[in-house]
C-alpha cells in the first residue's frame, strides 16, 4: 500500500502542508508514503507528441500510489493556481477520451483519494457561504474523471496567522491517514450507501405523506389517481433536492 501526497500551495511548510504531513504520518503507520510539492515542478501541458518529462515523472508517481492525498488552499475564492495548473495540464492523462470527448476512466480507475483545503474565513462563514466548495469541486471533478473513489475531505478554517495545527485537527489528519492506508480492493461503502438509501427513502416517504395529509385538508384527494399524482410530485421534488444537496452542495466546511 502506497500513499502519495500532492501539495499545491505557495508555502510547503504552511498550514496546508502541515495537514498533508499529518495525513501522511497517520498513513505511514501501515503504508509507505511519499509526497510531491507541485511548486517544485515546471508543469506544462502535453503538445503534439512532444516529450514532457515533468508530466511523465508525475504520472509514474501517481500510477505507483494506491491513495492520492491532494492538498491545496483556497486562493481568491477558488482552488490555488499551483494545483489548478497541475489538474489542467494532467487532464489529458487522467482518463481516455472517446470520440465525443467524454472522459473514460482508465489507468487510475478505483484508486482512492483524500482532499484537503483551507481558508482564512472562519468556520461559520465557510459553513454559510461555502468558501471552500469551489476548491473541493474542482479537485473532485478532475479525480472522478479518472474514476478515482473519494475517501474523505478535510477542511481547516480561520488560518490567518495560524502557525501550527490545533491538536484536534492534527489528530483528525492522522486518523484520516490511518484509515486511508487500509487496503481497499474496491469501494466498500456500497453496503453503507444502500442502508443510507433505505433510511432516506423511509424518511422522505414519511415527509411526503405528511405534506400530502396537509394538502388533503385544502384539496380533497380521495380519488386514487389524484392521491398518487400528488405523492409522485412531492416525492420527486424532495428526492431531487436531497440528491442535489448530497452530490453537488455538501462539502465539509468546518
Ligand atoms: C494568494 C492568497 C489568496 C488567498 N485567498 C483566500 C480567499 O479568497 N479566501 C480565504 O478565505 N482565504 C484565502 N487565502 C488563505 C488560504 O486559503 C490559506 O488558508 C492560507 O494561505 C494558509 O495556508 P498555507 O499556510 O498553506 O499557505 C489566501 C491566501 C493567499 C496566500
Amino acid at each position: 500500500m502506497h500513499v502519495l501526497g500532492i501539495l499545491g500551495s505557495h508555502q510547503p511548510d504552511g498550514v496546508t502542508g502541515k495537514m498533508l504531513q499529518a495525513v501522511l504520518k497517520g498513513a505511514n503507520e501501515t503504508a509507505t508514503t511519499d509526497w510531491i510539492n507541485l511548486a517544485d515542478y515546471e508543469i506544462k501541458p502535453d503538445h503534439d507528441n512532444q516529450p514532457n518529462p515533468v508530466l511523465d515523472k508525475l504520472e509514474a508517481k501517481l500510477l505507483a500510489a494506491d491513495v492520492w492525498v491532494l492538498a491545496a488552499p483556497v486562493y481568491l475564492g477558488s482552488l490555488s493556481g499551483v494545483m489548478k495548473n497541475f489538474l489542467d495540464c494532467f487532464r489529458s492523462r487522467i482518463a481516455r477520451y472517446n470520440a465525443v470527448g467524454e472522459a473514460v476512466p482508465d489507468r487510475f480507475k478505483n484508486k482512492h483519494y483524500v482532499t484537503i483545503t483551507d481558508c482564512y474565513a472562519g468556520g461559520i462563514e465557510n459553513y454559510v457561504t461555502g468558501v471552500t466548495d469551489a476548491a473541493f469541486k474542482t479537485m473532485d471533478k478532475f479525480l472522478t474523471m479518472g474514476g478515482l473513489i473519494k475517501l474523505r475531505e478535510i477542511v481547516i478554517t480561520h488560518t490567518w496567522g495560524m502557525q501550527t495545527l490545533a491538536p484536534a485537527k492534527q489528530a483528525e489528519g492522522e486518523r484520516v491517514g490511518r484509515q486511508a492506508a487500509r487496503k481497499k480492493e474496491r469501494d466498500d461503502n456500497t453496503v453503507k450507501r444502500y442502508i443510507e438509501l433505505f433510511f432516506m427513502i423511509a424518511v422522505m416517504a414519511l415527509v411526503t405523506m405528511g405534506i400530502e395529509a396537509g394538502i388533503g385538508q385544502l384539496v380533497p384527494l380521495h380519488n386514487f389517481w389524484a392521491y398518487y399524482g400528488v405523492f409522485v410530485l412531492v416525492f420527486y421534488v424532495l428526492l431531487a433536492s436531497i440528491l442535489h444537496f448530497f452530490t453537488v452542495v455538501k462539502h465539509r466546511r468546518r
